[in-house]
């Protein structure tokens, strides 16, 4: 102990008036914030977090295995699951093995999963025809899961085409205009929804960006008595570089360097975003999604306080790898930062979390 003055200048010294404590409409003459009566130093937030009981009772989040739907890959002509190597603990699974996984994740008490089916390579075509084969690896894949977990797993399918287009955009290539042509493209998302639900989808999740894909699907799954599947739009999707060992995963490569700027979202865009979850809303949209998800958590926030519908954000393969690769290396604790990215997306505004870290966070967190 010194002489009992404070290095800052000692005991008699009043803590200058500096951040939100001198705005001055919002400060009590007393000078303490708003709600706290006076200021330092009676004013204390460190009594709140001294024990993790006291933590645990005001935490404003909270993160729960209900939260997580996990993405799920499966593979047509696999004997064995193939690990993705840019998604350390991810695999492109045999319907044998993904039926396992999803009964484990079940077990788990994960809420949901949401499939992506791989056709072989020779499947390919410029349509994406195979997509569309109610005998095809998503729709037979879906049986199985189904039959296996029944209802006590929600069953999402991706609806996409480009897992299944030779060039690898999401939709059909105006040869004229090089560009994704929507309005065909819109249609065969309609057909591919039916078949993904009359296979056990409870949940369609248009992810390809093209305008008025979520009204056509509606319109489809309701003529052909599919009333109670759900839509989770893909409202807010991003044209990100976060996406890459998606790629890896889905074997999708866009043919000439190509991107997809041109149908998904420009990241220097925020209010964009609110304009697309009201379409998808107006057209029927049961639940809607921002991607990705950390780098985005403005969009989400943003979205939260527009709908009144569940709002789900997509914790992306490129977020995953950066968390897996880094803590390979020991430069960070992945668990831990698993854990903080994911209750930061909770935070913003999310109500739940598509994210391959599902099954090891609800390890942690107990079902
Ligand atoms: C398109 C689709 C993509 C992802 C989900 N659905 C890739 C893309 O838009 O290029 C990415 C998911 C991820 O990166 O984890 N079918």
């Amino acid at each position: 102990m010194t002489t009992g003055l404070h290095p800052l200048g000692g005991g008699g010294l009043r803590r200058p008036a500096v951040g939100w404590y001198s705005v001055p409409h919002r400060v009590p003459t007393s000078g303490g914030p708003p709600g706290l009566g006076a200021g330092y130093p009676a004013a204390r937030p460190r009594r709140l977090r001294r024990t993790p009981a006291l933590r645990r009772l005001v935490a404003e989040t909270r993160l729960s295995v209900d939260d997580l739907v996990a993405p799920l890959f499966v593979a047509d002509g696999l004997d064995d699951p193939r690990p993705v190597p840019s998604m350390p603990g991810v695999v492109q699974h045999t319907v044998e093995s993904l039926v396992i996984e999803s009964k484990r994740l079940g077990s788990l008490g994960v809420p949901g999963i949401i499939l992506f089916g791989l056709p072989r390579p020779e499947d390919k075509d410029a349509t994406g025809s195979a997509a569309l084969r109610p005998d095809g690896i998503t729709q037979r894949a879906l049986a199985a899961v189904r039959e296996a977990v029944g209802d006590s797993v929600v069953v999402m399918a991706d609806c996409c085409l480009d897992e299944f287009t030779d060039h690898g955009h999401c939709g059909v290539v105006d040869q004229a205009t090089g560009e994704v042509d929507n309005d065909a493209t819109v249609d065969l998302y309609a057909r591919l929804a039916l078949t993904l639900a009359d296979a056990g989808a409870q949940v369609i999740a248009p992810s390809g960006m093209m305008d008025g894909q979520v009204a056509a699907i509606r319109g489809a799954l309701d003529a052909a008595g599919n009333g109670q599947t759900a839509i989770l739009a893909y409202a807010a999707k991003y044209a990100s570089a976060l996406y890459g060992p998606f790629r890896d995963a889905a074997e999708v490569t866009i043919a000439e360097g190509g991107d997809r700027k041109g149908y998904q979202q420009d990241f220097r865009n925020r209010r964009e975003a609110l304009v697309e979850v009201a379409l998808d809303v107006a057209e029927g949209a049961d639940m809607v999604m921002v991607k990705p998800a950390l780098a985005y958590l403005d969009v989400i926030a943003d979205v939260h306080a527009a709908v009144e519908v569940p709002v789900a954000a997509y914790h992306v393969s490129g977020e995953y790898a950066m968390v897996k690769a880094a803590a390979a290396n020991g430069w960070i604790d992945g668990p831990g930062v698993a854990l903080e990215q994911l209750t930061a997306v909770k935070r913003a505004g999310a109500d739940f979390i598509l994210t391959y870290f599902a099954g090891e966070v609800a390890e942690v967190l107990g079902g």
